[in-house]
């Protein structure tokens, strides 16, 4: 992929691995959470799925802030759930550092956002493979983060969509210089993980590609493979 001749953006944000819980060992939650932070993870990312938006069902607001002492570490909450409204306020409760929403999730995708910039959380917004990047002309300003989801959202251990690359190359192009986090999220492994970020990413969700090995030692020589590669 030839790299646009964009000018650099102003801002280039830190290299963050985010794992995903939803690959995690669900039986021991908490300790899961902390031995991946330990492991070197930055952020941790919390896949919050109802069934309805997504075919598959994971955890509410009250998992979360069972979870929300054993760490201080980001949490990086990826809210898969329609209506999402109704529920933004129980999950900056629960704990979560930044709430990213659904551009799909309804029709009022800009209050969304106003209420989790009102509740004073980090404000996101993501959008799924098949969505076009124009949803995002009009509220970059309101937003701190956007997610791309390089899977069709639902459960881990899928293949990235290659066609998402290039959206994230457009994506980097409309922020410009603003300091926004770039996110991308499904089948982010060591054979993927350097195009993205050539593409313009900067935080990485990775559920199955760090929780494989089932330990602490496994977790941070996958977290260490994954942030070598992403530089190769
Ligand atoms: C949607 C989830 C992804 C998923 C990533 O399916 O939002 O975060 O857990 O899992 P891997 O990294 O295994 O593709
Ligand atoms: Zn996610």
């Amino acid at each position: 992929m030839t790299q646009s001749a964009m000018p650099q953006a102003a801002t280039t944000l830190p290299l963050r691995i985010a794992p995903s819980i939803l690959a995690s060992d669900f039986s021991r939650l908490g300790q899961e959470v902390r031995d991946v932070v330990d492991a070197g993870a930055d952020w941790v990312h919390l896949d919050v799925m109802d069934g309805h938006f997504v075919p598959n069902i994971s955890f509410g607001p009250d998992v979360i802030k069972s979870l929300r002492p054993y760490t201080d570490a980001f949490f990086d909450c990826h809210l898969m759930i329609a209506p999402v409204d109704p529920y933004i306020e129980a999950f900056a409760k629960a704990g979560c550092d930044g709430i990213t929403v659904h551009a799909e999730a309804g029709p009022h995708l800009h209050r969304s956002l106003q209420a989790i910039r009102g509740l004073g959380k980090k404000v996101g917004v993501t959008l799924n493979p098949a969505t076009p990047i124009s949803v995002l002309e009009n509220v970059l300003d309101d937003v701190d983060l956007i997610l791309v989801m390089s899977v069709n959202p639902g459960f881990g251990g899928q293949k990235l969509i290659p066609a998402t690359l290039e959206k994230i190359s457009r994506i980097k192009s409309m922020i410009g210089d603003r300091p926004i986090e770039l996110e991308v999220d499904g089948g982010i492994t060591t054979e993927t993980i350097a195009a993205a970020h050539r593409a313009g990413a900067n935080v990485f969700v990775a559920g199955s590609a760090v929780y494989k090995g089932g330990s602490k030692d496994a977790y941070r020589a996958n977290i260490s493979a994954l942030v070598a590669a992403a530089k190769a």
